[in-house]
């Protein structure tokens, strides 16, 4: 597992995965971080959120046609990506006969020549084989999940799940964050969830909310990032300082370990 690795996780679709991974990346470059996105969804929301145009996919190394270090592409955002495709589907078979089988990820991100600081993995809503190839791989599982009324039991089971493959693997436990996301604060349903996200999982939950804010809608559509597109609206600030509460906490969790 590596440390400065996040596996954006969560089994419910339109949650807001892929806009937090896609916000996080551009946070980073911000901040000046070498910052690598993979984007392990077939559906590619993340790779046709933050590029124009895309010539290669992380396909081609779980294929073994090409190596993952020549897979990477840079963005105009200021990070760097290992794109998806829509024929990423493919790769499950292929990878099901690899003998790495789940590992083929961790083995490809532990030979690229780059050192990055963070490394941010846009999961597809399914616990399928690329899935688990992230769990592997990464240390952090982020979860976004949206205060509405079934939020928590679809949470429990999802952590069940990923508690579960943990052990089947016989992987370390993940340092677990919880992110709300599209919160509207009005909204009385999304506080008595938020407070009850509070009592039950406590410190894994992220002080940072992300607002609903119809930018971070609009932006990829443009193919930017919430920084290029309007960098000073309430969910480029939201992601900002998401991003700041993550450094803080990894730098706390290096210390204590
Ligand atoms: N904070 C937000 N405010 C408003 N719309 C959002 C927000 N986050 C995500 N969205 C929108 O909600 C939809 C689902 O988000 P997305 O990131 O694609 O979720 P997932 O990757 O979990 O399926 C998208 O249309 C996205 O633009
Ligand atoms: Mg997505």
């Amino acid at each position: 597992m590596l440390r400065n690795t996040y596996a954006v996780i969560n089994q419910k679709g339109g949650v807001g995965k892929t806009t937090t991974t896609i916000s996080l990346a551009a946070a980073a470059a911000k901040m000046k971080k070498k910052v690598l996105l993979v984007d392990l969804d077939p559906q590619a929301n993340a790779t046709t959120g933050c590029m124009e145009t895309s010539d290669r996919s992380i396909k081609e190394a779980f294929d073994n046609h090409a190596s993952f270090t020549d897979c990477i592409q840079r963005t105009s955002e200021g990070f760097d990506i290992l794109a998806s495709s829509y024929d990423l589907t493919a790769s499950e078979i292929s990878l099901m006969s690899s003998s790495l089988k789940e590992q083929t990820l961790l083995s490809g991100l532990k030979s690229l020549p780059t050192q990055y600081d963070m490394i941010l993995i846009d999961c597809s809503p399914s616990l399928n084989i690329l899935t688990m190839n992230a769990l592997v791989a990464a240390s952090n599982v982020l979860i976004p999940i949206q205060c509405e009324y079934y939020a928590l039991e679809g949470l429990t089971k999802l952590l069940q799940t990923i508690e579960s493959t943990r052990r089947s693997l016989g992987l370390a436990t993940h340092s677990l964050l919880l992110l709300r996301t599209m919160y509207d604060g009005r909204n009385r349903l999304a506080i008595d969830v938020s407070s009850e996200l509070t009592e039950h999982f406590g410190s894994a939950l992220l002080n940072t909310v992300i607002p609903r804010n119809i930018r971070l809608a609009e932006a990829p559509s443009y193919g930017k990032s919430i920084f290029s597109y309007d960098p000073r609206c309430h969910g480029a600030m939201a992601y900002l300082a998401l991003m700041a509460e993550m450094l803080k906490r990894a730098k706390q969790l290096e210390a204590t370990t």
